[in-house]
């Protein structure tokens, strides 16, 4: 399966700011076709990306949230069909920012999954377990709770469409290169139980063909060991995705 590298670039970056970084990033990996990478900018450098983004066929664009209804009186929030008309092919839902910042739950999650299939945007949903959690052996009960909320009503062929970012919520950077991601093992567990929970809430060969990629201090130094992993189809990078260098770096690595 072709591997996915999405940069999140959260609340970070004026306009030309990342026109800047688009313009240096494309000539850094022109010549990596064997990945799908995506851009996830704010809101208010979308459509400069977009236009920057022109013509380079291995870069997407995606977004960092949106609202599940096409439009009406929601002051503040982006629609699906904005995101479309503006060319976003992602977006990312249920990153544990928003649950633990905005109060996002997995019932919301799971309409704004349904909205974003609907208009035919691919969701990278992300799902993962708190320090807390994971100490007191929890986590598996974690992420099925998560799965099993955040996926009602989806089928087989929307399943396809989706993307898993698997993120353990201690491992996320919140913007310090120095924290330390996951281990591989651990990371490998995550993404083998996910897995096997869309075996057998699908079937064999569709879990094959999901995307489950890693979210949480992912970086040129570690991603290498990573995604080698068998279950780790590629990253969510949040912190090494603003600096164009070491986003390209992290593709070069597969
Ligand atoms: P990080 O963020 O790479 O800075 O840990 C990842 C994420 O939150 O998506």
């Amino acid at each position: 399966m072709k591997k996915l590298i999405a940069a999140n670039w959260k609340m970070n970056k004026s306009i030309s700011e990342a026109i800047s970084f688009i313009e240096e990033f494309k000539r850094l990996v022109s010549n990596e076709k064997n990945v799908d990478i995506v851009v996830c900018s704010p809101f208010t450098s979308l459509q400069a990306v977009a236009n920057k983004l022109k013509g380079s066929g291995n870069i997407k664009l995606g977004a960092q949230n949106m609202h599940f209804e096409d439009s009406g009186a929601y002051t503040g929030e982006i629609s699906p069909l904005m995101l479309k008309d503006i060319g976003c092919e992602y977006v990312i839902l249920g990153h544990s920012e928003r649950r633990e910042f905005f109060d996002e739950d997995d019932f919301l999650i799971n309409k704004k999954v349904i909205a974003a299939l609907n208009h035919s945007l691919k969701p990278i949903l992300c799902i993962g377990e708190n320090l807390e959690q994971r100490k007191s052996g929890k986590t598996n009960d974690v992420l099925e709770n998560q799965l099993e909320k955040c996926l009602k009503g989806i089928d087989k062929n929307q399943i396809l469409e989706m993307c898993i970012a698997y993120e353990p919520i201690w491992a996320i950077s919140r913007g310090d290169p120095n924290h330390k991601p996951a281990t591989k093992e651990d990371a490998e567990e995550g993404h083998k139980f996910i897995r096997n929970f869309l075996a057998s809430t699908f079937d064999e060969k569709t879990a094959k063909n999901v995307r489950i990629i890693y979210g949480g201090s992912m970086k040129p130094e570690n991603a290498k060991e990573l995604l080698q992993m068998p279950n780790i189809d590629g990253g969510l990078v949040g912190n090494a995705s603003l600096n164009a260098k070491s986003f390209a770096e992290i593709i070069k690595s597969i």
